[in-house]
């Protein structure tokens, strides 16, 4: 038995900020965004909560599935922005939802999260301990981001989606993953106070340490790097030519990094999926809701190998191979 993602949904805030938004309030331009990153627009909403985000992403795939809230098992959320430091996302998500039987927990690996997340609830499925889980990935990035800092402040959207992760016997499923960590890269990208180390004080708060620190030229180089390899070597360890391939869905931080990885795989853009000119990095949302565009337009079909590769603070990254599962929107 495998486990599968049997449906997927996402929602974002509906407020676009493009690119010239930025640039009548800082020294930037839409010509040095939309070359050096790929992003023309984010949808930003700041001040609401992810799990109000998230929550109509989660009653869409329960639709799909027919399924009543009080079906759910399991619901993880990741993220590195919750509604709250405690209690977590899930909890929330929980409530409003009304999944009264469901645990649940977030996991914070960034830009990686849901990567982590579908690894970990495909175990929690295959190992029979749930016979679900609602797995979210989502990220509201506009509550930690300096809107002063040109460096950080136009790469960043809100937004997320919902996967359920049910098992499967047909061959279809979550086949086999590369997932790796490197605590060393903390350094380059943070964020500085807020947690145990540092928490808030007035002080922090008046020299603008909770928002997203990073060096992106530090962070550019280990991401080509590293999500070019994983993905080359999930390719490599299952025999899969790019040819095999039907779809790369990479995180979207930038898209020479996306560029990058497909190249090394040998994919043609036809096969990549790049939604970031129109929702910027939204962090563990990126995936999710590229893989509900897909799926919505009907473009990835049930059998379809399916490479999911990101990178992100931690450093984490990691590629997953997935044989698709759903019917295409249009057979
Ligand atoms: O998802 C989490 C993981 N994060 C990533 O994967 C992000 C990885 N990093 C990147 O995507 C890129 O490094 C960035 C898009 C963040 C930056 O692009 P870059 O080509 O690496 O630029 P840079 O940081 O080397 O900066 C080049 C110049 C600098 O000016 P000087 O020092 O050459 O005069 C920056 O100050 O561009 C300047 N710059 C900007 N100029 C206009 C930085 N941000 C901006 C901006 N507008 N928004």
């Amino acid at each position: 038995m495998k486990a599968a993602i049997t449906a997927v949904a996402h929602n974002t805030p509906e407020t676009v900020y493009d690119n010239t938004w930025f640039a009548e309030r800082l020294d930037t331009s839409d010509e040095w965004i939309t070359t050096r990153t790929g992003i023309r627009e984010t949808h930003l909403r700041y001040g609401i909560g992810l799990t109000d985000i998230l929550l109509p992403a989660a009653k869409s795939v329960l639709e799909q599935r027919n399924l009543q809230p009080s079906d759910v098992d399991c619901i993880i959320v990741c993220t590195v922005t919750a509604d709250r430091v405690f209690p977590a996302a899930a909890s929330m998500l929980q409530a409003k939802l009304g999944a009264m039987n469901a645990w649940g927990f977030d996991l914070a690996a960034a830009c990686s999260g849901f990567l982590y997340g579908v690894v970990t609830a495909a175990k929690l499925v295959e190992s029979g301990a749930v016979r679900n889980v609602l797995l979210c990935g989502g990220d509201m990035m506009s509550s930690i981001l300096n809107f002063d800092d040109r460096t950080t402040c136009v790469l960043f959207g809100d937004g997320g989606g919902a996967v359920l992760i049910e098992p499967s016997t047909d061959g279809t499923g979550i086949i086999d993953h590369v997932l790796r960590m490197d605590g060393n890269g903390e350094k380059h990208l943070h964020m500085v106070a807020g947690g145990s180390l540092k928490p808030a004080t007035v002080e922090t708060v008046n020299n603008r340490e909770h928002f997203v620190f990073q060096e992106g030229q530090a962070v550019f180089k280990s991401a080509v790097k590293g999500m070019a390899d994983v993905s080359y070597e999930i390719m490599e360890r299952n025999n899969l030519t790019g040819d095999d391939v039907a779809w790369l869905v990479p995180h979207q931080a930038n898209l020479r990094i996306i560029d990058a990885t497909a190249q090394r795989m040998g994919l043609t853009k036809e096969k990549v999926v790049v939604n970031i000119d129109r929702y910027g990095n939204t962090t563990a949302g990126t995936i999710p809701i590229c893989l509900s565009e897909l799926h919505q337009q009907g473009k990835v079909k049930a059998g379809d190998n399916v490479i999911l590769a990101s990178f992100g603070a931690g450093y984490t990254w990691g590629a997953v191979l997935l044989r698709w599962s759903i019917s295409s929107k249009d057979s």
